[in-house]
């Protein structure tokens, strides 16, 4: 992209390139804090040691627990672990990638500390409805939008809801620094301990001043690319509605607008690695999901009732990369036509 190639280049003749604090990583702050509503905005090296400082920022501890759902990015589960704290399992949903907030309740102990919401894979959690079950009870909320930004909810974006919520600028990400992350809150105390947890005598996660300006031209162009990315998901749902989860997500139920690092199909458990592989030898790059915590031990987690939603989804879920859904829209129509007949063939 020649905007990135530009900042880059000028971030390289000011000679401060290498330097963790400076210019472009205040603008970026700047436009974080105002793109995703949350003020206080802490820079890092990736969306997992995002979520673990997160974490410590809510006041997750060693012997807490924390809530996530049982099919979700491991290292989500490690960045507990990592803590001393104990993942809880929830299901997600039957209808969309994201925990089910019906199963919450039940879940939430007296050593509770924070849930994790995760929106994956195209799908939006109900951020209100979870947002007022954790205020009842109390609990803080990590909102993990790694996979999203761009999204939003009622006119909200996504990453605006929770307590704490965290960004990914990972190699394959929508906003991509090669590596980086962001924590996002409103409040002080978070944003507070976040600060001392990433100070080692250094910063010791840091995101670079070259990173932050690959990245700040691509806050302008996320919208552009987010409309592309959407128009290219409902040419796929349409020809592939047998292996899509439900319309919900495509259809923007609920006044959703769903940002698509991945594109979802759920193929028979069968044929999911054959598909990819023949799906990857004609050049679409189509892979497995995630494997899900379903059958971790329980000595490193408890499981709050059924996942049986989870464990669907680790077997059968198959992703398109998003790079594919900026495709022109005659290529994204001949790719759902080839998934159509490779997921046919397969049967
Ligand atoms: C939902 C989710 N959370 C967190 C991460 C971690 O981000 P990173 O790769 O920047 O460590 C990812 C990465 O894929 C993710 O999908």
């Amino acid at each position: 992209m020649p905007e990135v190639e530009a900042s880059v280049t000028r971030a390289l003749q000011s000679g401060a390139w290498g330097n963790y604090d400076g210019p472009n990583g205040a603008e970026l702050i700047d436009r974080l804090a105002s793109r995703f509503s949350q003020p206080l905005v802490t820079l890092c090296s990736s969306g997992t040691v995002a979520v673990e400082l997160a974490l410590r920022g809510l006041g997750v501890d060693a012997g807490h627990e924390v809530i996530l759902g049982g099919y979700d990015f491991p290292g989500n589960f490690r960045a507990i672990e990592a803590i001393g704290a104990i993942p809880v399992l929830v299901d997600l949903a039957a209808d969309r990638f994201a925990i089910d907030v019906d199963s919450i309740d039940q879940a939430i102990s007296d050593k509770t500390a924070a849930i994790i919401v995760s929106h994956l894979h195209g799908s939006l959690a109900p951020m209100r409805s979870l947002m007022k079950l954790a205020t009842t009870r109390g609990l803080p909320v990590l909102e993990d939008a790694c996979q999203c930004p761009g999204a939003a909810i009622a006119g909200a974006p996504a990453g605006s809801f929770g307590d704490a919520a965290v960004l990914s600028f990972g190699g394959s990400k929508l906003l991509t620094a090669g590596r980086g992350g962001a924590i996002l809150t409103r409040e002080g105390r978070v944003h507070q301990r976040i600060k001392v947890f990433q100070d080692r005598g250094n910063l010791a996660f840091p995101l670079s001043e070259l990173q932050a300006a690959a990245l700040i031209p691509q806050m302008e162009t996320l919208n552009h690319f987010h409309e592309r990315r959407l128009a290219s998901a409902k040419i796929l749902a349409q020809h592939l509605q047998a292996s899509i989860l439900s319309s919900y997500a495509i259809e923007g139920g609920d006044d959703q607008s769903p940002a698509y690092y991945k594109f979802p199909l759920l193929l028979p458990e069968q044929t999911r690695e054959s598909i990819c592989t023949a799906a990857s030898a004609l050049g679409v790059p189509l892979f497995a999901g995630f494997r899900g915590f379903a059958t971790r031990s329980s000595k490193r987690c408890r499981i709050a009732g059924s996942l049986v939603n989870s464990q669907r989804y680790a077997k059968e879920t198959a992703l398109l990369h998003h790079s594919a859904l900026l495709l022109e829209e005659s290529h994204v129509v001949r790719l759902a036509k080839t998934l159509h007949t490779l997921i046919e063939e397969g049967r």
